[in-house]
């Protein structure tokens, strides 16, 4: 099967998050062990063979979390985080998308290959308190763990904070073909890795945690679930690990090393499966990991840990073997010529905490800063230019599209970046070059997926445009988003303050 096993992290160690002198350590929860939260499946208003109905409500609600007092969360159809969609390659989604929440908000389907901006949900789709839009569109990419996340600008890290995101599962013939688990909740078992501070009375508080490095908790919270543990009934277990973290970096690990099976990555199946030992995802990433217990006695626990903190523990039962073996080539990468005569594009991410930028820009809303032709093949060399005490790994993020990771300062990838991605952890001084096309035409965001960064401006976007049908679109401006949020709040325009917003106060800049 494969070739080798990987025992390395491949970041950069200086710029690891542990190094930040704001870094918010993890800290091994001292409540008691608790089953891992699953979230169930979002089941369909109505399916036929072709076309598949959903209603995806935004609401506020409280969550038993911990002991005590339960936390007040945001969620899609439930309190906290979301039920999970699932999306058939070649069907049709109709959705509405409806918002029970006080504040506006905006539904942006992380790494799905949608016409931007309006049906991509970033800042230019708007959906207003007690509102709903609906969207319809062809599934047409492979098998991948997407995620939703809200996206309302300078909101979006808050409102994710508050638990506004879920997953988005695309399946295809050939993946369902495969000889992965894919028994869901049972085999086929989703992670979302985050960390929350829990304050007074189990509450938690964005604006006292706010860092505009990116906020952290040091309490783990898998799948909205404080110290959970997991009971493993089969021999292979498939974990679609998500870093749905504001700031986090994961350095993924199991007790005695247990080595484990990377076979997907953001956007799909990888090439050829890649053994590994410790794997570090960065924030929006995911990965596709298959776990293997077959040495492990029934009774035995196995520990995924981050750095040196569990965050769950897998409780081996009884289970019967199994002698899958898996293909060494598992997909068809499609590797499209670059299309002849482009420049190659430049990005650069630079700055820390207020200074973050794109490209020596902060983010605006009504700002167009690049175009691309729909279906043009380019050459994408993103650069962070972070040198300060190591510096940071800033992971790159573009909406409308799954990249292909060409080289890193001129070197090979790592050997997970071999398959479909739609954010890329980026170095600091280093190059990643990336090969870039879109099927949409529209407007889309790319950034830096440190929320906070997001939010704080390092952030840009592109117009994917077909010569033969231009196009006008609405973009967001400042002064209708700060007259609804004021109005939401009961509140002057004056007297608003969004925390989100405080990078370009004190840069003296608008956004
Ligand atoms: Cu996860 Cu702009 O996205
Ligand atoms: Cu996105
Ligand atoms: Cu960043």
């Amino acid at each position: 099967m494969t070739k080798s096993l990987n025992t390395d992290y491949f970041f950069d160690e200086a710029a690891y998050n542990t190094h930040d002198g704001g870094y918010v350590p993890l800290a091994e929860p001292k409540t008691p062990q608790q089953a891992l939260r699953i979230p169930p499946l979002l089941k369909p208003d109505k399916e036929t063979a072709t076309d598949t109905y959903y209603t995806v409500e935004a609401q506020a609600g409280e969550t038993q979390l911990l002991p005590g007092k339960k936390t007040k969360t945001w969620g899609y159809n439930t309190s906290l985080l979301g039920q999970t969609l699932v999306f058939a390659q070649g069907k049709t989604m109709h959705i509405d998308l409806k918002n029970s929440l006080p504040e506006l908000t905006t539904f942006h389907w992380h790494g799905l290959n949608v016409p931007g901006p309006y049906t991509d949900g970033g800042c230019h789709a708007p959906v207003y308190p007690g509102q709903t839009r609906h969207i319809d569109f062809k599934v047409d990419q492979p098998a991948a763990t997407l995620w939703l996340h809200a996206h309302p600008c300078p909101s979006t890290a808050e409102q994710v904070w508050k638990g506004l995101a879920a997953l988005a599962l695309v399946t295809d013939d050939h993946e369902a073909q495969l000889p992965l688990p894919h028994t869901y909740g049972v085999d086929d078992v989703p992670l979302i890795l985050q960390d929350r501070r829990f304050h007074e009375d189990n509450q938690w508080d964005y604006e006292a945690d706010y860092d505009p490095d990116g906020v952290q908790g040091p309490t783990p919270l898998i799948n909205g679930t404080v110290n959970p543990y997991f009971d493993v009934t089969t021999q292979r277990l498939r974990l679609r690990l998500l870093d749905g973290a504001n700031r986090r970096e994961w350095r993924l690990h199991f007790s005695h090393d247990l080595p484990f099976t990377q076979v997907a990555s953001d956007g799909g199946l990888l090439p050829e499966p890649v053994a590994f030992t410790h794997l570090m995802l960065t924030c929006a990433e995911r990965a596709e990991i298959i776990v293997d217990f077959g040495d492990v006695a029934p009774g035995e626990t196995v520990t995924l840990y981050s750095d040196d903190v569990p965050l769950v523990r897998f409780r081996v039962h009884e289970f019967t073997p199994d002698t899958a073996v898996l293909p060494e080539h598992l997909v068809e990468m499609p590797n499209p010529d670059v299309t002849p005569d482009m420049p190659i594009r430049k990005v650069v991410m630079s700055g820390m905490d207020e200074t973050v930028m794109m490209d020596g820009k902060k983010f605006g809303m009504q700002r167009i800063d690049a175009k691309q032709q729909v279906g043009n093949v380019e050459l994408w060399d993103v650069t962070n230019t972070n040198d300060m005490d190591g510096g940071m790994v800033h992971p790159f993020h573009m909406h409308g599209t799954q990249f292909l990771v060409v080289s890193r300062n001129g070197h090979a990838p790592y050997p997970n970046e071999h398959g479909f991605k739609d954010t890329v952890g980026v170095n600091p001084g280093e190059t990643v070059r990336l090969k870039v096309w879109f099927d949409h035409t529209g407007v889309y965001m790319y950034h830096c997926h440190i929320i906070e960064h997001e939010d704080g401006g390092m952030m840009a976007q592109i117009e994917v445009f077909d010569p033969q049908h231009p196009q006008n679109y609405k973009l967001m401006d400042m002064a209708t988003l700060m007259k609804a949020v004021a109005e939401e709040r009961g509140i002057a325009v004056k007297d608003l303050h969004l925390v989100g917003m405080s990078s370009y106060e004190k840069m003296g800049m608008e956004m």
